[in-house]
């Protein structure tokens, strides 16, 4: 039987299929899948369920796949009850405070922040013994600032660009993110042999690819 393992679309999908054919795992059906959601692989170990991170935790809380790859924005929002196994180093961002420049974070007063994450916003500035109104958003969550929605924004951020190409200013720098392997308790101890063989396979390309970036940063 296969393990089945929700994929994360997107973004973190194209980073892990290179890494999944660099641990040897055949990926040319997921490459080709053009609107198909469930991809077999050739050798009939592995069902890969394409979907959304939110809806990714909730087939791993409810069994529906036994592996999950997402996000730890998404572990973190939504409060992970399953088993990480493993961080696959891989769609590393961070978590940032970020508005305009006319922004004074030190302002007195109730601040409306804008975000996709409303638990983490919320985790913050508690942390930080503010009150503050936080507004759900769903996407494009740096125009929040800039149409005059919110005063700030708590999202993540990868490569700069779109703060910069939205002249937005990071106020302050929260967690680090990056892609994880999760698996559901249950088909833990259902699929062990199959779902560490998985891993274990993952984890070894994993230390070989940070061995190459340290080795290569070393020569720098
Ligand atoms: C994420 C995030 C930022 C952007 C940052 O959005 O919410 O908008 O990526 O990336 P960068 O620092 O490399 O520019 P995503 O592209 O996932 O889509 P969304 O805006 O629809 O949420």
């Amino acid at each position: 039987m296969s393990i089945r393992i929700a994929l994360t679309k997107g973004r973190i999908e194209k980073k892990m299929v290179e890494l999944l054919e660099q641990s040897g795992i055949n990926c040319n059906k997921l490459r080709n899948k053009k609107r198909k959601l469930i991809i077999n692989s050739n050798d009939g170990k592995y069902c890969f369920i394409l979907a959304k991170g939110p809806d990714v935790i909730t087939y791993l809380n409810t069994g529906t796949v036994d592996v999950g790859i997402v996000g730890s924005d998404i572990l973190a929002e939504h409060n992970n009850e399953q088993c990480e196994l493993l961080d696959l180093q891989s769609g590393k961002c961070q978590f940032v405070l970020a508005s305009t420049a006319a922004f004074n974070f030190d302002r007195p007063g109730r601040k409306v922040i804008g975000t996709k994450y409303p638990a983490i916003t919320q985790r913050y500035f508690e942390s930080l013994g503010q009150d503050v109104e936080i507004v759900k958003i769903e996407g494009s969550v740096e125009l929040a600032p800039l149409i005059g929605l919110a005063d700030a924004i708590v999202d993540i951020t990868e490569t700069g660009t779109t703060l910069r190409e939205n002249n937005l200013i990071v106020y302050d720098y929260l967690d680090k993110v990056s892609t994880r392997l999760v698996a559901n308790r249950m088909a833990l101890k259902q699929h062990t042999e199959e779902i560490f063989e998985f891993s274990d396979r993952l984890e070894k390309t994993v230390a070989a690819n940070s061995s190459v970036q340290r080795q290569m940063e070393e020569s720098k």
